[in-house]
């Protein structure tokens, strides 16, 4: 008899013999449901345009994000979140294409609405970083600082565009002081109570937003280090999402996911509301650059990305990889 043996304890390594066994004993499962799509659609282009830094993510045109979104539906993934890229000559310094109704992403929403009605959710980003000729995520005041409240009065005026050209959920992404208090009451002064509003509750200034700057043709000059939060910082996050609740978010996010695996953890621990991870841009590029070098298993990099952050406690994940991880399970 071995050592081991010779003691009646459990024997972990039973529950891994076959995969039945691992499957029927997995306590965290993907499903297509738990994937939004983020896309980027660019003013201007008849075909999509690569992202050098995102390999097999585009600048959409209208056309193909239309059928991007149906390849969505059809992959069962429950949302796509819209990032807007307008021409580099209709961007100002107070991101006039953000609340304009003819703004790119205002006639994306349309478009993809009409495409899938229901059946996907359509969700909007709520930031005027696309849109401002300075690429922050407000209007600078006289000394070039991001002036909170003025930042909240233009994303009033955006929620009510954005709800009018048909978003089901608006996802504020800018971090300024009051933005989920003020999106919801711009919401509800237009009689739509029924609009979602998805709160960017723990945005940390990150590193990884890298390959999205590329893919939204940032105009930033500097960082974002006084409006997102820093990456220290972990009980930030539960002031943040206190706040939010307060002002009636119906759901939260945090963003990143990999490096923020623990503010996930403790989020999902405190609020009874869905919770949502953001799995950005240098998350995508970091796998994808490892496999082409052959470094890492592509496939099974992503899946078990996606599944640790889902075990961290996320219900939902907006991924680059959402169509064809749901189409994988
Ligand atoms: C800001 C915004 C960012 C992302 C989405 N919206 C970050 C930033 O530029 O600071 C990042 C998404 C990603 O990296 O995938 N409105």
């Amino acid at each position: 008899m071995t050592k081991y043996g010779s003691f009646p304890g459990a024997r972990p390594r039973r529950l891994r013999t076959t995969p039945v066994m691992r499957r029927m004993v997995a306590e965290t499962r993907l499903s297509p449901a738990d994937f939004i799509l983020p896309a980027f659609v660019r003013e201007g282009v008849s075909e999509p345009v690569p992202i050098g830094s995102m390999p097999g993510v585009v600048q959409h045109s209208r056309d193909s994000l239309r059928k991007a979104a149906v390849e969505a539906v059809e992959a069962g993934v429950s949302g796509i979140m819209l990032f807007g890229v307008p021409e580099e000559s209709k961007k100002d310094a107070v991101g006039t294409p953000g609340t304009d109704p003819d703004g790119i992403l205002q006639v994306a929403l349309r478009d993809v609405r009409a495409e899938v009605g229901d059946d996907l959710l359509v969700m909007s980003d709520l930031c005027l970083d696309e849109c401002t000729d300075h690429g922050h995520c407000g209007v600078l005041d006289a000394e070039g600082r991001v002036d909170n409240d003025a930042t909240l009065e233009r994303y009033a005026e955006m929620a009510q565009v954005q709800a009018d050209a048909g978003a089901h959920v608006l996802g504020p992404s800018g971090m300024m002081d009051g933005q989920i208090g003020v999106v919801r009451d711009a919401l509800d002064q237009i009689g739509r109570e029924d609009v979602a509003v998805l709160a960017y509750t723990a945005k940390y200034s990150s590193a990884f937003y890298g390959p999205f700057r590329e893919a939204v043709a940032s105009s930033l000059q500097g960082d974002r280090r006084t409006y997102q939060q820093d990456p220290a910082n972990l009980r930030e996050s539960m002031r943040e999402l206190a706040l939010d609740l307060e002002e009636g978010a119906d759901m939260v996010m945090v963003k990143p996911a990999g490096p923020y695996l623990d503010v996930l953890a403790k989020v999902a621990q405190s609020t009874d509301v869905p919770v949502a991870a953001y799995q950005i841009s240098g998350e995508y590029a970091m796998i994808e650059a490892a496999a082409e070098k052959g470094w890492v298993d592509r496939d099974r990099a992503i899946m078990e990305s996606l599944l640790g952050i889902k075990r961290a406690g996320a219900q939902n994940i907006l991924t680059y990889w959402a169509v064809e991880a749901a189409r994988r399970l």
